[in-house]
């Protein structure tokens, strides 16, 4: 029995991971179909999750709209996805510069994205600004900024297209929201504040609008690595260890992020968190259980940098 056991479970074992790596594949090419002819906003096309997100939509035959502080930086991307994709089967992108620091500007721009194509199928709000400091270290001012760019810009953006999507009794909203939209960390305040706020309107918004067939998905990744490290050579995941361990060092590449948001719209999945069994773990114990998890948040505090750009 335990030798026919010690047989059975590597085969097992591998036949699970091939129906697996199938149903991934198939789910990701369907996917990509259904995004096809799709009017696709995506605010900060050109940061790093921006710009994987965009290629994703786009070759998945997305009209997509990028939005964009810097025209240079939305040029420069209209260029690469130009330049990579087959024109048999993508739309050219349209450009919109849209700066969130400016909200009065805001209901220009909406009337603007609406001008590309009639209509908007999905709004895939992507913008952050991120601030790692002593709550002391920054200024009202900086909290505003933060504010301006994570809560207060997209959700007047979101409310510009909202009449048109509830008329047509379609569209989709995504938030790339964070982990730090759900658990308080030290040193984030701001940042952590402006992604509660945000996560708590989109949670609001999709029970209002769920009568007009308006979906509404918040993703929350917990560390996204940064555009320009790569992804290591494939033979370095061979090791189920190394690829687990990968992911928790290093946090998961844009690209895994800008797929799961392909999947997220191809299902209307209403919440999605990227995170390893760790901060799995916080969430719950910071529900059931908050005096530890405030002690062990605590306990970590050490002294960081005066007010700087954060780096995840
Ligand atoms: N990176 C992570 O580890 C991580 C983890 C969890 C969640 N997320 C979320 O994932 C999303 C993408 O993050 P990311 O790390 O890819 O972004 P990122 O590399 O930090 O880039 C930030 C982008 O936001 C733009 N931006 C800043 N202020 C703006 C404003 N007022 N108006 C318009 N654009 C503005 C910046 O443009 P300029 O460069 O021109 O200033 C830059 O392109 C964000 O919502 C973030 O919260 C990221």
């Amino acid at each position: 029995m335990g030798f026919t056991a010690v047989l059975v479970l590597p085969i097992l074992v591998v036949i699970a991971a091939g129906v697996y790596y199938l149903y991934t594949e198939i789910t990701r090419l369907m996917s990509k179909s259904a995004v096809r002819n799709k009017v696709v906003v995506i605010t900060d096309a050109v940061s790093g999750m921006g710009k994987e997100c965009s290629r994703v939509f786009h070759a998945g035959g997305a009209r997509v709209i990028l939005c964009g502080k810097s025209w240079e930086k939305l040029e420069a991307l209209y260029d690469t996805l130009n330049s990579a994709a087959d024109p048999s089967v993508t739309f050219t992108p349209k450009l919109v510069v849209l700066d969130f620091s400016d909200i009065d500007a805001i209901p220009d721009v909406t009337k603007e994205i609406l001008e590309c194509y009639g209509c908007v199928d999905v709004l895939i709000s992507n913008t952050s600004m991120k601030v790692k400091a002593p709550v002391q270290n920054v200024s009202l001012e900086m909290d505003k900024r933060i504010m301006d760019t994570n809560y207060f810009g997209p959700i007047t953006l979101t409310k510009g297209l909202l009449p048109s999507m509830i008329s047509r009794r379609s569209g989709q909203l995504v938030l790339v929201n964070s982990i730090q939209g759900r658990l308080g960390v030290p040193f984030r305040t701001a940042y952590a504040a402006s992604k509660h706020a945000a996560q708590a309107f989109f949670d609001c918004l999709r029970a209002e609008v769920e009568e007009f067939d308006i979906s509404v998905s918040t993703i929350s990744p917990t560390f996204i690595r940064s555009h320009h490290q790569q992804p290591e050579p494939r033979n370095a995941e061979k090791s189920t260890w190394k690829f687990f361990f990968r992911k928790f060092a290093h946090g998961v590449h844009p690209e895994e992020v800008a797929n799961e948001v392909l999947r997220t719209v191809n299902r209307k999945k209403k919440e999605v968190l990227m995170a390893n069994p760790i901060p799995r773990a916080a969430l719950y114990i910071r529900s059931f259980l908050p005096g530890l998890f405030f002690a062990v948040v605590a306990a970590g505090v050490k002294d960081v940098p005066l007010v700087e750009e954060d780096t995840q």
